[in-house]
């Protein structure tokens, strides 16, 4: 049987990989030796298990929305990771990765972030654990994102505004990136999504995997069976997505529709639609897909959410759109925006932009009375409030 699992040497299909500098070589293959060693071990599971429930309040709820249901005419159950600590799925990774991080010895952690939700889990991780913190962060999303810089500098972390190219998640990538290079024997780099070098979204999956592994009791207690029919979450690199899915990936009985960021539409130059408009290439350390132009150099990608606003995509969910296994939807700002704004007044949830995307793609389908869909609202809409105020005021 087709799996759609990763394989022995880091792909998915013809995606994934670790193409990476000779300098960050040893950093990699240190992690790629140890992380199933440390994560299987079941003292890692029963730490990281723990801190889940007490700390983060999972299993976070999954909730039968009867107003969106009517709406869409089928039952939609929202998986609550808005509800976590921190606000976001975030946190279920920074968690897993930050003790792997002390159990390899590390004592410094460094992140990217772009809507910032992964700079404050680890930022918040770290102060847990008594850790150093630097995070890097474009210089727009800084600004379009302020509320959580002051969060993660509050929690004692050093928020590094990036300037370099649009100054979004790509750039603040390549700069964390940079800094392993220069500290590459004390430094643990905490990726925030399905994607990097492997063993990271292989890693990043696994971690976030708690949240299928939560639908399929709960769904079981729900409905009296274990899967839905169909799965959907947003994808900015693909990490709530992979652990909406994991469980369920070789289960083709589960349609899978993943939402990415059309920005003003994929026809415009303005947009993050990766899937849609990118061609195989190498992103940090990744073979994918990527938004590139004829000379293979990587566009800048646009979208009103700072989460989902990045040029490439996880090796896993390039290999689910080119095998078909999940259907692709580019759900525009405007589209997302009244999504978010839907969501509220109908159920009031005031979900994150990103998640909003996901939301943005239910007009799209064509539901049966009795499916059964679980759609995950990836985080809170907290961040975001100046952008929803601006679009009322505008609309
Ligand atoms: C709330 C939220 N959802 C989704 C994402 C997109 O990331 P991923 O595709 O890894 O889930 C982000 C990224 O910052 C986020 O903050």
């Amino acid at each position: 049987m087709e799996t759609y699992q990763v394989n022995q040497n880091g792909y998915y299909g013809e995606f994934g990989g670790a193409y990476i500098p000779e300098i960050l070589h040893r950093c990699v293959e240190e992690l790629r030796i140890n992380y199933r060693k440390v994560i299987d071990d079941p003292n890692f599971q029963q730490e990281f298990h723990q801190l889940l429930k007490d700390y983060v309040g999972r299993p976070s709820p999954l909730y039968l929305a009867k107003r969106l249901s009517e709406l869409y005419g089928c039952k939609i159950y929202l998986k609550r990771e808005d509800l976590n600590h921190t606000g976001a799925h975030k946190i279920n990774n920074a968690i897993g990765q930050i003790l792997l991080a002390k159990r390899m010895g590390k004592s410094r952690i460094i992140a990217e972030t772009g809507a910032g939700q992964h700079g404050v889990a680890t930022a918040t991780v770290c102060a847990l654990m008594n850790l150093e913190c630097v995070v890097y962060m474009g210089k727009t999303d800084v600004e379009r994102q302020h509320a959580n810089v002051q969060k993660m500098e509050m929690l004692g972390a050093r928020v590094v505004p990036v300037t370099s190219g649009n100054m979004t998640l790509k750039d603040a990538t390549n700069e964390a990136i940079r800094d392993w290079c220069c500290h590459p024997a004390d430094t643990y780099y905490v990726i925030g999504s399905t994607v990097g070098p492997h063993p990271y979204p292989d890693m990043v999956a696994r971690l976030q995997s708690v949240i299928s592994q939560e639908i399929k009791q709960q769904l079981l207690e729900k409905e009296g069976r274990d899967y839905p029919d169909y799965l959907m979450a947003c994808v900015g690199g693909g990490s709530n997505a992979a652990g909406t899915i994991y469980h369920y990936l070789d289960d083709l009985r589960v349609k899978i529709v993943l939402a990415e960021a059309g920005g003003l539409g994929i026809t415009t130059g303005k947009s993050a639609a990766t899937i849609h408009l990118g061609r195989k290439g190498v992103i940090h350390g990744s073979k994918t897909l990527v938004i590139q132009n004829e000379d293979g150099q990587i566009e800048e990608p646009y979208s009103i959410s700072a989460g989902l606003d990045y040029p490439g995509i996880g090796p896993m969910h390039a290999n689910l759109a080119k095998t078909r296994r999940a259907q692709i939807l580019a759900i525009n700002d405007d589209e997302a925006l009244e999504a978010a704004f839907l969501l509220t007044r109908l159920e009031g949830i005031i979900p994150a932009l990103e998640s909003a995307h996901a939301l943005g793609a239910l007009p799209k389908m064509k539901f049966k009375p009795d499916d059964v869909v679980v759609l995950t609202v990836s985080g809170r809409g907290d961040k975001d409030m100046d952008t929803y105020i601006k679009y009322k005021n505008q609309h």
